[in-house]
């Protein structure tokens, strides 16, 4: 019997070690035959522990669980999908799996994420396999072809950007993976690491067959301890299996790669920050050109991607470019990982093509607020993410329809806010939150968040609040064209959108109740 458990930091969080323990020994007590698997997460993390046993049916699922829980699922025979409260049915079948198109999370929580024989038996591999059959500039094209832009949220096209790596002379050249994660309600980074390291391996190696570089660095952050370590020890068991060190499947062709971790700067997934931090240098911002593809990590070519980027590529070099375009929608190609966050019923990650609408994702999928009020705000892309009101929920979910409405999908989270919230303080925040996390260099930033701190405080003492509006629009302004980066550049974004959107939260009447 094959009974799994997963080994994802949210799952852990929530108490998977206890479950595993209990339902160790229960096993050992029943004198049962049956192993227990640390798998990934399905992402269903409402659900979490979200305990799964094999039958001759398929995996049945079981969740939340708790240790407490765990005699009684043996006692309901749960070993053969037998029926309990807790029981979820056969797991595919979860309508928020099963509405899912999962490409580049095909194998996340379904495998054992460190088992070389799990990654090979679910298509692992068959890209590295088919771009080791291919020139540099074939592997470029696919991607190119693919349509697949960078998911860290910027959404430049990835094949362009390895074609300037791949043409950039150079003595050295690197790949580094962006896996600096800071997003608030943001978290498929460290579901990969954690549930799938070896697809992330697998697309840097192919990132460096396709540009010519030999040398990758995983940067992240200290604050994802268990991805740190699933990477590491993923890393070795690629060297031990042959697919990363001087000789990728003895092709002649050398990529090996390292994990570094950086102190947890929201500005060091700035890439250009990132890579003075990974140089050991403060992580300050560089001005932009040169590019990172010319002159990146120690000033030579370097290709930046997010890890959902790098992941993606594998699946696109198996299934071929024409097959991942064909989901998606106008210039967004392919499938996208958005994570469901803040006050919301079913939070997680669902991962779809392009083009679901806002209102699909936040009410249907989501299953509208956890507290059950209407709900106010959505932001998505992160904390430099606009808000949206419910009237935009008819946005659809690709990057060109959330710019023309002043947003950004940014690295796909959606965080949902109910009716209580209060915008005001939420710009407040976005100001607040760029000012800690600023990294100096600039002056729109460094002393233009500070300000807008001050005057979303006077606008909610009710100190001259149409001249402080005014104000704090003119500020955002001087941001958001002369920050040197996204830091400063994008925070004008939140505090712009909860003006525009919800001008009552910021009227006197409002600031007098409250
Ligand atoms: P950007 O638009 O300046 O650059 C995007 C990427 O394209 C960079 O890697 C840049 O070097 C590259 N690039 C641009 N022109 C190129 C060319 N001609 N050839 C080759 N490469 C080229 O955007 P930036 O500042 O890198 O990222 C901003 C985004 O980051 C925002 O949209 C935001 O959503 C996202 N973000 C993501 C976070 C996360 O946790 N994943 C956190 C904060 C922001
Ligand atoms: Fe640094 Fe802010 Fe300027 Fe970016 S915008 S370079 S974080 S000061």
């Amino acid at each position: 019997v094959m009974i799994f458990v997963p080994r994802d930091a949210a799952a852990l969080a929530l108490g998977a070690d206890k479950v595993a323990d209990a339902i160790s020994r229960e096993i050992a007590a029943r004198g049962i035959d049956a192993r227990i698997v640390r798998n990934g997460s399905r992402g269903m993390l409402w659900l979490e522990p979200l305990v799964e046993v094999r039958t001759s049916e398929g995996r049945v699922a079981y969740g939340p669980v708790k240790a407490r829980d765990v005699p009684g699922l043996f006692e309901a025979g749960f070993l053969t999908g037998g029926a309990h409260p807790l029981c979820l049915g056969l797991t595919k079948e979860i309508p928020f799996l099963r509405q899912q198109t999962r490409l580049t999370f095909a194998r996340c929580g379904v495998t054992d994420p460190l088992s070389l024989d799990d990654y090979r038996q679910y298509q692992g591999l068959k890209g590295l396999e088919r771009a080791l059959s291919m020139t540099p500039p074939e592997i470029v094209q696919e991607v190119t072809d693919s349509g697949l832009r960078g998911r860290g949220g910027a959404g430049f096209p990835t094949g362009i950007k390895w074609k300037t790596v791949a043409d950039a002379p150079g003595p050295q050249k690197y790949i580094v993976c962006n896996a600096d994660e800071g997003d608030s309600g943001t978290f498929a980074d460290r579901m990969i690491m954690e549930g799938d390291p070896f697809v992330l391996i697998e697309g840097m190696i192919i990132a460096g067959l396709a540009t010519g570089a030999t040398k990758g660095y995983l940067y992240t952050r200290s604050e994802y301890p268990h991805a740190i370590q699933t990477m590491n020890e993923a890393i070795e068991i690629a060297r031990g299996g042959g697919f990363l060190g001087p000789s990728v499947m003895g092709s002649g062709h050398a990529f090996d790669m390292e994990v570094r971790a950086g102190a947890g700067a929201y500005v060091c997934g700035e890439e250009t920050s990132l890579l003075n931090s990974l140089e050991g240098k403060r992580g300050i911002v560089r001005a932009k050109p040169p590019l990172p593809a010319l002159q990146g990590f120690l000033g030579r070519p370097t290709v930046v991607n997010n890890v959902i980027s790098l992941a993606s590529v594998p699946v696109i070099m198996d299934r071929g470019a024409a097959f991942y375009r064909d989901f998606g929608m106008g210039r967004s190609r392919g499938t996208i990982p958005i994570q469901i966050a803040g006050n919301v019923k079913y939070g997680g990650l669902f991962e779809t093509a392009f083009g679901l609408t806002l209102g699909q994702i936040v009410e249907e999928i989501g299953g509208g607020t956890a507290t059950g009020r209407p709900v106010k705000a959505v932001q998505v892309g992160g904390p430099l993410g606009a808000y949206f009101p419910r009237a935009l929920f008819d946005t659809l979910f690709d990057y060109e329809a959330f710019a023309a409405k002043d947003g950004l999908i940014g690295h796909a989270g959606v965080v949902v806010f109910d009716e209580t919230a209060d915008m005001l303080k939420q710009a407040r925040f976005a100001m607040e939150f760029c000012a800690i996390e600023s990294c100096g260099k600039c002056t729109p930033c460094r002393i233009g968040s500070t300000r807008g701190v001050e005057t979303a405080d006077k606008i909610a003492m009710g100190i001259e609040p149409e001249k402080n509006k005014a104000l704090l629009a003119d500020l955002c302004n001087t941001m958001k064209f002369g920050s040197l980066c996204a830091l400063g550049g994008f925070t004008p974004y939140p505090v712009m959108s909860a003006m525009k959107h919800f001008p009552d939260d910021f009227a006197p009447t409002h600031l007098v109740e409250a």
